[in-house]
């Protein structure tokens, strides 16, 4: 079925994407109450409230597919009249999790699975059904898959993303709920799967609230749905569930992390093997199953945009064993410069956004997203910044491969409720699952902790809060945020007490284009009082793909790449510039932006057009960052 979305992208489609489908919680209850900030390590970390490490490591099941779904505005299928969750009353029967079928010609049903449309699974609705383009609210879909569980073994059923809340259920029973878009969350089904037909049915909500996170305003597409893989993932009784390996803080010289096994055995000997490193180390969990490694190394290729190198790592414990492939890298600051692996660096970026213009909607898999990635790198990156949310394991793992740096980000956007304690948890919980899924890979170098949320002192405190919380679960990455500038008169500056808590000073100006213009931009001049990198969150312009006109044409491509280049030189001012992510790699959807000629709900920020074509401002952001690695090349 073909809406105004489609109708433009399938051209572009055939030549742009190679999709194959590769087709991931916690149970939503928090970890973080009551307990003081400082033990939240990721050691602290309840098992049950984690997913597997590496789950495409793992011995799966895939449950992509097509999915019968049933839009339900009211939540009919959740509520009873009186407006109490069917899934708690005494028989905790009642939903559409039943999926129930009439009886026979005297019996009431009013919804059927079997008679509904299907989606395609992971995908989300907007831009599957012309009906649910704008649509915010509940929508339960449901798979059918066989299954024959084995004695002795743990089942989990795992899913990537669900945009926004999700209640999920197993054969007409509740496993558990989950918030937040963007991050995995699993439940353990060992002895609730059927030996042959089982029936998973998940109700997701993507409306949007004050008190959440994101909140209420954003400027990107609310897409709701399942739109990351479900996998039923299988492990031994007694098997690995996580581990970090990884170089320690600033010393290329050793491994430092740890194996974390769950069940009935916790103490046993474990391997970590490298074997084309030829490492290899033993090491004995502790009653909780816990080993902590400490692995000295010798010379090894560290990974770099230069040389992606990714080494093969092997970790077995009794029956189980899982594989991966990681890099190695040390990453900090000095003053103004950022080392990677001991080495001053520009890091050359863009930022994107986890959607494919060409088909409007939420990447479906690595096809979708090695073309983004390589958009990226034909612009000469070598980093990029994954906005506002955590994008999925798949693009981390492709960036690891194709050699991009990533600043990591959770939707901490614009105003959040700085006061409501639940929104603090929230926070903290997404920032949590991101780290606790990514922190083997090597091209992940910056937690972002937020963008451009206002300064005040209830801020303040959630902020420097959510910085502590990301320090204790991981010191060898750099921490960040998006803040904002402030102008006095000519002067550009930034003046936010988060920046003392972070890394780097990282802020978003939009110079040119929100303030000031091509014509007296180049008044302005920057003053960055921290002794810290400085790094360019987001610079840049609108520019409506093949409109065009002078310099000083709003919506032009023209406007547009005269302001990269009056970019470059107020910043080349700067003298600790080591970084930009201009907005943005491509143009996006976003129902911030109506204007029915310029925009037609599309942020135009892009250097690239809704229909894959390169704007100018994308040779002359090329150009300058051939000039900027030829510059460094000396530090190399
Ligand atoms: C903001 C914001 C982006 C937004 C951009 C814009 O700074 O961080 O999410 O899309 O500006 O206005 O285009």
């Amino acid at each position: 079925m073909l809406n105004r979305f489609s109708a433009v992208a399938v051209a572009a489609l055939a030549w742009h994407c190679l999709a194959f489908a590769q087709t991931a919680t916690p149970s939503h209850h928090q970890t973080f109450q009551n307990q003081p900030l400082q033990n939240q390590t990721l050691q602290n970390q309840t098992l049950q409230n984690q997913t597997l490490q590496n789950i495409y490591g793992r011995t799966h099941q895939n449950l992509d597919g097509r999915w019968h779904y049933i839009v339900d505005p009211y939540e009919t299928g959740y509520y009873d009249y009186r407006r109490k969750p069917y899934d708690e009353s005494e028989k905790g029967t009642g939903g559409y999790y039943d999926d129930r079928q009439p009886k026979d010609k005297g019996d009431i049903v009013e919804y059927s699975f079997d008679g509904s449309p299907t989606l395609a699974i992971p995908g989300d609705w907007n831009s599957q059904d012309a009906k649910l383009e704008f649509y915010e609210g509940t929508v339960w879909m449901r798979q059918k898959f066989t299954a024959a569980p084995k004695e002795g073994k743990r089942y989990f059923l795992y899913f990537g993303a669900v945009n926004y809340e999700a209640h999920v259920y197993l054969n007409g029973r509740k496993l558990g709920s989950h918030k937040g878009g963007f991050t995995p969350f699993q439940f353990e089904v060992t002895g609730k799967l059927a030996a042959g037909s089982n029936t998973v049915v998940v109700k997701a909500d993507n409306k949007r609230h004050q008190d959440e996170i994101p909140t209420v305003s954003t400027d990107w597409w609310n897409y709701g749905g399942i739109t990351r893989d479900v996998l039923l993932a299988e492990v031994p009784d007694t098997y690995i569930a996580d581990y970090k390996v990884q170089l320690a803080k600033g010393d290329a010289r050793r491994i430092e992390g740890y194996v974390q096994l769950d069940g009935s055995r916790k103490e046993q000997e474990i391997t970590v093997a490298i074997p084309e490193a030829n490492l290899s180390a033993r090491v004995r969990t502790d009653a909780n199953g816990r080993a902590a490694l400490r692995i000295p190394v010798g010379k090894l290729r560290y990974w770099s945009p230069e040389d992606p190198k990714l080494y093969g790592v092997t970790i077995a414990a009794g029956s189980d064993r899982v594989a991966d492939r990681i890099g190695f890298r040390t990453i900090e600051t000095r003053g103004k410069d950022i080392l990677l692996n001991g080495r001053s660096t520009f890091w050359r970026g863009v930022s994107i956004h986890d959607e494919n213009p060409l088909i409007p909607g939420r990447l479906r898999g690595a096809g979708d997203m090695r073309m983004l990635l390589q958009w990226a790198k034909d612009m000469n990156c070598n980093y990029v910044r994954l906005a506002h949310y955590p994008h999925s394991e798949e693009m981390i793992r492709l960036a690891d491969e194709m050699g991009l740096m990533v600043w990591a980000e959770v939707p901490v956007y614009w105003t959040i409720s700085w006061q409501n304690p639940d929104t603090l948890r929230n926070a903290r919980q997404q920032l949590t699952e991101l780290v606790v899924r990514d922190k083997n890979r090597a091209s992940v170098v910056v937690w972002s902790i937020g963008n451009e949320t206002p300064v005040s002192e209830p801020r303040n405190a959630f902020m420097f809060t959510l910085a502590d919380t990301v320090r204790a679960l991981d010191d060898t990455r750099l921490v960040g945020a998006a803040l904002e500038v402030h102008r006095n008169g000519k002067e550009v500056t930034v003046e936010d007490p988060l920046a003392e808590k972070l890394d780097l000073a990282s802020f978003n100006e939009y110079a040119g284009w929100y303030w000031a213009s091509n014509k007296d931009m180049l008044d302005f001049h920057f003053n960055i009082p921290y002794d810290k990198p400085v790094m360019i969150t987001e610079f840049g312009a609108d520019a409506l793909g093949g409109f065009h006109g002078d310099a000083d044409t709003r919506w032009s491509e023209e406007y547009q790449d005269q302001l990269y280049k009056n970019q470059f030189r107020m910043l080349e001012a700067i003298p600790g510039l080591r970084g930009i992510t201009p907005w943005v790699l491509v143009d996006f959807r976003s129902p911030r932006r109506p204007h029915p000629y310029f925009q037609d709900f599309w942020n135009r920020k892009g250097l690239i057009s809704q229909t894959g074509k390169r704007k100018q401002a994308f040779h002359t952001l090329k150009a300058y960052y051939d000039k900027k690695q030829q510059q460094y090349q000396q530090y190399q």
